[in-house]
């Protein structure tokens, strides 16, 4: 089928099903395109949380189809490729959460969004990199665990008075950029913003002008007096930055700066998906109940970094 015809179908098929489409800031163009919403993991997930729709089609990696089942259990969570999983979140185990937790016994767990249902279970409160700072200051304890990434947890431990322990966990995508990039793209672009994701290396993440989610780019981009912004994420949100603002030039800090299993989706698996509920997404009501307790405390704490 070609695009245009798949383009149609997916609207057929969204009327039919009564369906949402709901797409990462790091999709490919083409899902961007036909997704009712494009956003960061914490505006995605208040939208999975509140929509009226009965099938949501997540356009992502796991854990956020995982968390938006988690938040809207009456709905049918679709991730159109059971392939697209998270490294970052692989990297720890409920079970490993729980002797993290029983050598630090007093510490409040914090855990990123970008984890398994299981280890969000384990945890006091979820947080998205966009609301993260918040959160820690938010609640009483000032001794936190951070899991799982160290790159994150570390960012916060330097914005934050508190004691921030973090788990050894990091993404491969972000861990890729380094000290060299940053700073070739100085020399070679001396008029430019230079702007990264929290995920970074904190050697990386010192040298550049901002650290910011992607919602936090989003806003940046279409605010900055900046023309030319030189951008440390997932090369998919080079597409909406240019494509939201004309007027202005946002370039890759690196070229390694590419999530393969967030290229996974493609529109025939949207259709295919859509057509026959293929690659549901479910979890199971004990870890559910306990892992939404961490992520309706995550959500309530406003985003906007
Ligand atoms: P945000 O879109 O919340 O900044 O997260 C980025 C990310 O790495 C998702 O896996």
């Amino acid at each position: 089928m070609f695009d245009t015809k798949m383009v149609e179908r997916i609207g057929e098929l969204k009327k039919e099903r009564n369906a949402v489409i709901l797409a990462h800031n790091y999709q490919p163009p083409a899902i961007q395109d036909i997704a009712d919403l494009v956003g960061d993991s914490y505006e995605l997930s208040v939208k999975a949380s509140q929509t009226e729709a009965e099938v949501i089609v997540f356009c992502g990696v796991h854990f956020m189809a995982e968390t938006a089942y988690i938040l809207a259990p009456e709905k049918t969570v679709l991730l159109p490729e059971k392939l697209a999983g998270c490294p970052l979140a692989d990297t720890i185990t409920a079970e490993q959460l729980k002797e993290f937790k029983q050598e630090y016994p007093s510490h409040a767990v914090v855990t990123y969004v970008n984890s398994s249902a299981e280890v969000k279970a384990e945890s006091y409160v979820c947080v998205t990199s966009s609301n993260a700072l918040k959160v820690i200051n938010s609640l009483e304890t000032d001794k936190i665990l951070f899991t799982p990434d160290k790159n994150l947890g570390m960012y916060l431990g330097n914005k934050t008075e508190k004691e921030v322990r973090v788990w050894d966990g990091y993404c491969i995508t972000h861990e890729r950029v380094t000290v060299e990039e940053v700073k070739r793209a100085r020399e070679e672009h001396p008029d430019a913003l230079i702007i990264v994701h929290p995920e970074c290396p904190p050697e990386v993440t010192r040298l550049a002008d901002e650290a910011l989610s992607t919602g936090g780019m989003i806003r940046l981009g279409a605010e900055t007096s900046y023309d030319k912004i030189i951008v440390g994420t997932e090369m998919g949100l080079i597409y909406r930055l240019s494509k939201e603002n004309p007027g202005k030039e946002f370039k890759l800090l690196s070229p390694g700066l590419v999530c393969p299993n967030m290229k996974y989706i493609t529109l025939d698996k949207v259709v295919e998906s859509l057509e026959n509920l293929k690659g549901q997404v479910t979890v199971p009501d004990e870890i559910a109940v306990k892992a939404r307790e961490a992520l309706e405390r995550m959500i309530s704490v406003p985003s906007g970094d």
